[in-house]
């Protein structure tokens, strides 16, 4: 059966979509990005070594879940390779001791129209992240005689890519937030650093968190690399680990996006969306208090949700406010049990990589 490789938006219909697992998934040594994006109450600090077994076999089994439950609905799911993480990287520039896992794709690829790119990715521990999916990235450019494979310049990831006034000592959230409303995040300008899931698809229009893990270099550089599209760069001051974008900010359907009440999107950032008649709503509560054990995220992974269609969108079981909030938006919810597999690096949203969405390129934003 010949892949077709083609996604513009968040909310076209699904047709063919990758779902991460979370085999032999490792919880990296410290490094200097991790230090700074994991929580300093956060059960993971100090923390490394493969996770435990029982975990992996349960984020295993709802990650398959999800993969046939899409395959029941008629759309074609891929699974990634995964590689030893057990397994150190040294490069001439840096050394890990082990590497993360091939849970989160969407961190990785970034697919627009008919390319997959690459991101650079901004922790070492995921540098060679993207290998996890090269079978795939193989397959589909012999199926697809139309699909474009790209991949970013990889980072050289040395001391200088990290502010080191974010790292080692207790910074603590008061210090964090004067920090994020001023736009002074741990990776510095050095190089284009960027990860996939910090890019949200509207067609002609893609809208780029600057945080954490891309940095305005590596915004620019997108800007570059698609010259037919417009690249907006936005920042939610509210947010203490600005670290990808999709439990932030979250299209459902042309018109319509979720917002986290916590770190709302600035009122001088917000012309695009309101001169196109676009609404920009707060998020429901999350249903839980605090993240799963040993996760990296948040409890707003509430809203991670994945539209299968811009009426029909996917959202975590237990989190009942937000599945009420888009029943009375007039969405078809489609309830999923992935909670125990947040751990492994997010949420519906994150678990997943677009290769095919039907409809083609559109200006929403004229
Ligand atoms: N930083 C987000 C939060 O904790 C989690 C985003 C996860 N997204 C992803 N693509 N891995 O609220």
């Amino acid at each position: 059966m010949g892949t077709i490789v083609e996604s513009w938006t968040e909310w076209d219909p699904l047709r063919h979509v990758i779902v991460g697992r979370a085999t032999d998934c490792h919880i990296p040594p410290n490094e200097p990005a991790l230090e700074a994006k994991v929580p300093e109450d956060s059960d993971m600090r100090g923390q490394h070594g493969k996770r435990p077994q029982e975990m992996i076999d349960k984020g295993n089994e709802l990650l398959d879940n999800f993969a046939a439950m899409l395959e029941g609905r008629g759309i074609i799911v891929d699974r990634p390779t995964p590689t030893d993480f057990s397994l150190p990287v040294t490069t001439p520039d840096f050394h890990t001791d082990s590497q993360f896992g091939c849970m989160p794709p969407r961190d990785v690829l970034l697919t627009v129209g008919k390319e997959i790119l690459e991101a650079t990715m901004s922790y070492r521990c995921r540098w060679f992240e993207y290998l996890c999916y090269r079978p795939l990235m193989q397959r589909y450019f012999d199926e697809d005689p139309g699909f474009r494979h790209e991949a970013a310049p990889k980072p050289r990831l040395t001391d200088a890519d990290y502010h080191d006034n974010y790292l080692s000592e207790k910074i603590g959230v008061e210090q964090r937030l004067k920090w994020a409303a001023e736009k002074h995040f741990v990776t510095t300008e050095e190089e284009p650093l960027f990860d996939a899931a910090d890019v949200l698809r509207f067609g002609k229009d893609l809208v780029v968190q600057h945080g954490f893990t891309t940095n305005l270099k590596g915004i620019e550089w997108l800007k570059r690399h698609f010259p037919d599209h417009r690249v907006h760069t936005v920042n939610f001051p509210g947010d203490p680990y600005p670290i990808h974008i999709d439990a932030t900010f979250t299209p459902l359907r042309p018109g319509l996006i979720l917002n986290n009440p916590q770190r709302r999107l600035p009122d001088d950032q917000r012309g695009l969306f309101e001169r196109n008649g676009w609404e920009i709503v707060d998020a429901a509560q999350p249903a839980h208090n605090q993240p799963p054990a040993l996760c990296y995220s948040s409890v707003w992974l509430s809203m991670n949700v994945l539209a299968l269609d811009d009426k029909t969108v996917c959202v975590e079981a237990s989190e009942v406010y937000q599945a009420d909030q888009l029943d009375k938006l007039g969405f078809e919810v489609v309830p999923v049990d992935l909670r125990d597999a947040y751990a492994f690096g997010g949420g519906l949203h994150c678990c997943t990589a677009d290769v095919r969405r039907e409809g083609g390129l559109q200006d929403y934003f004229p």
